[in-house]
């Protein structure tokens, strides 16, 4: 009775869509939201520029300034709105323990009777707008389609950035091909004659997974991985429940290509926590010393890895944008990055320039001595001057503002990036952020030694998440917030695909820790970074090919300060040594952070883990 065909609305359904459960989901979806119209967006330019247009009439969009800033746009959110929300995350698995104990949990019946009434109406006086999206090259064979039914023309606008998105979507999914339900509102319904604001949310958040089903069901925020849902809720928390029945891996991973001077090329990815410099690495600039060197960026946050016939894990990124932390971006930090957001960029949350540019922290630093902009309009569109920031200490953009831009935008684009098979990985790296006690880099001795580290992988929280910043907490993987299943069981699906493909005579990758975050006792970073982390890469390099030496110590290899490439850099070996060091005391509290975790972990957390962590206090007390 309440189905729309019989409430009379029109679903506009086109032609060229013809999965007949695809149809049958969005009437139903339509019966529920009750939207006022449904668009099904067909990822053209010009359906782009319209939707653009209309969210510019609507004031969620500003058009910057065309002739510094061409085809770009800012949209400034609710300030209730900003980030991840990770407590309102939910992995709504029949058991509790497939959630496990590093994600809410819901039975999935009684977070169902939850979101009903939630639902019930959630887009009256709005457009619903159906979003076909590949996660991944288009029919690769390790890409997979969502649908995202949205009733926020921002998400749309920026799915087709983020993703591939559009008509062709449908020519793979044909009459009876899979895909991934995604359902989003941003749970605000409009009463007839109702004003809309700006940046409609809602107070009351729900990000819901049902890792069975592969359902995703997102209510109440418009930012970010809260509703772009092809990002964080299908390509980790979805995906990782795909990859551990069909024996493949959805990773917080940037993916990079690296050539040296005789032209050859090995492919990196590596793990880093949220805001933690992912981009910044990905579009790394080899410093001086290093001519003959390029790095190139295949994907700077996801990557979906398959094991190949040939004993080789292939990777691909399944985005095709950049949704990037904007503070701190600077020519000197990530100069491709900078040139990728010289056009068709949308901005959320930087601060506007009085020439209808966009501005945000950091910005400034890449020349010494340049000043701050006289004025300002901040994210939250008040007046901003350097005086203002001085007594007030507010910020001009929000810690955690964001631009979207299409991987085509970046100078450094790998030309791999979207091949459909893949790139070879040679390395996974994974680095926390971490002012003291973990050494700036390690190799693992082996892929057990590996997956201990990156288990037991600590960082500092940062503002992409809503909460407490700067606090070290567990993020195993980089994948605390993202791993849609037990975590010991994560671990074990890691431990088995190696075990596995080096019974069947692989030479697996290596695996690294790296950390570019400790702190002087002047409070101050030590390494520099950036671009600079190209000395640590080509030691990675180095031991790959096998020349590259080191010395072992408790939890594996790391370099001496002889063993890293110098030339261009003044970096002393005192330096190197407060970023290198292992220092004892430090590393029985570690242990004892890494104790509490496993007790944390202990149903299904596999033996592996437990008998390197005795091999590690041993030669600890040795
Ligand atoms: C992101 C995140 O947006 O990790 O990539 O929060
Ligand atoms: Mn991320």
């Amino acid at each position: 009775m309440n189905h729309p065909a019989m409430q009379g609305l029109n679903l506009n359904t086109p032609a060229y869509v013809k999965n007949a459960r695809l149809i049958a989901w969005v009437a139903d979806m339509v019966a529920l939201c009750k939207p006022d119209n449904v668009y099904w967006c067909d990822g053209s330019d010009a359906e782009y520029q319209r939707l653009c247009q209309q969210l510019v009439d609507a004031g969620t969009f500003k058009k910057l300034n065309e002739a510094k800033r061409p085809n770009s746009f800012l949209a400034c959110s609710d300030p209730s709105d900003v980030a991840r929300v990770e407590d309102r995350t939910y992995i709504c698995s029949v058991n509790k323990e497939n959630a496990g104990p590093t994600n809410n949990w819901m039975a999935p019946a009684d977070m169902r009777s939850t979101l009903q009434p939630l639902f019930d109406g959630c887009m009256k006086g709005r457009t619903m707008y159906v979003v076909p999206f590949s996660m991944g090259p288009l029919g690769s064979h390790i890409a997979h389609i969502g649908i995202e039914l949205s009733d926020s023309a921002y998400v749309a606008v920026n799915q087709k950035i983020m993703t591939r998105m559009g008509k062709a979507v449908y020519d793979v999914l044909g009459v009876d091909g899979d895909f991934v339900p995604c359902v989003h509102t941003v749970g605000a319904p409009l009463a007839a004659g109702q004003k809309d604001v700006k940046w409609p949310c809602n107070k009351t958040k729900y990000i819901v997974h049902y890792p069975e089903t592969r359902e995703i069901w997102s209510y109440g925020s418009g930012y970010g991985g809260n509703a772009l849902l092809g990002k964080k809720c299908f390509a980790l928390r979805i995906a990782s429940n795909m990859g551990r029945d069909e024996g493949w891996l959805a990773e917080h991973m940037l993916i990079l290509g690296v050539t040296n001077p005789q032209g050859k090329k090995y492919h990196v990815a590596a793990a880093f926590p949220s805001a933690c410099g992912k981009t910044n690495f990905s579009m790394l600039v080899p410093p001086a010393g290093f001519d003959g060197w390029k790095v190139t960026t295949i994907g700077d946050d996801i990557a979906w890895i398959k094991p190949h016939a040939d004993g080789k894990m292939y990777a691909i990124n399944p985005e095709a944008g950049y949704f990037g932390v904007a503070p701190g971006t600077n020519m000197l930090t990530n100069p491709n990055c900078m040139r990728s957001l010289h056009r068709d960029t949308i901005f959320t949350n930087v601060a506007l320039t009085d020439d209808g540019d966009v501005w945000w922290e950091g910005m400034e630093q890449d020349v010494p001595g340049k000043a701050l902009p006289a004025h300002l309009i901040d994210w939250q569109g008040k007046d901003w001057t350097p005086q203002i920031a001085k007594e007030t200490g507010a910020k001009a953009a929000h810690p955690n503002s964001r631009f979207t831009v299409a991987a085509t935008n970046n100078p450094a684009l790998d030309h791999a990036w979207d091949d459909p098979n893949g790139v070879p990985i040679d390395a996974f790296i994974f680095g926390g952020r971490r002012s003291t006690t973990v050494p700036l880099v390690t190799e693992a001795r082996n892929w057990v030694e590996g997956v201990y580290a990156a288990a037991t992988m600590g960082s500092e929280t940062t503002a992409a998440i809503v909460g407490q910043v700067g606090v070290v907490r567990r993020d195993p993987f980089a994948m605390l917030p993202f791993t849609g299943y037990n975590m010991s069981d994560y671990f074990q699906h890691w431990l088995n695909l190696g075990q596995k493909l080096e019974a069947a005579g692989a030479t697996l990758p290596r695996i690294y820790t790296t950390n570019w975050f400790r702190k002087g006792d002047d409070g101050k970073f030590v390494w520099p970074g950036y671009g600079e982390n190209m000395r640590v890469l080509k030691w990675m390099i180095d031991r790959i090919e096998g020349g590259g030496q080191g010395t072992e110590h408790i939890t594996g290899v790391s370099p001496r300060y002889e063993d890293l490439t110098w030339t261009g850099l003044d970096f002393s070996a005192d330096q190197f040594e407060t970023v290198i060091n292992v220092d004892k005391a430090a590393w029985l509290k570690e242990l004892e952070l890494h104790a509490e975790l496993f007790k944390q972990l202990e149903y299904h957390l596999p033996k592996e883990l437990g008998e390197t962590k005795a091999a590690i206090e041993r030669r600890l007390a040795a």
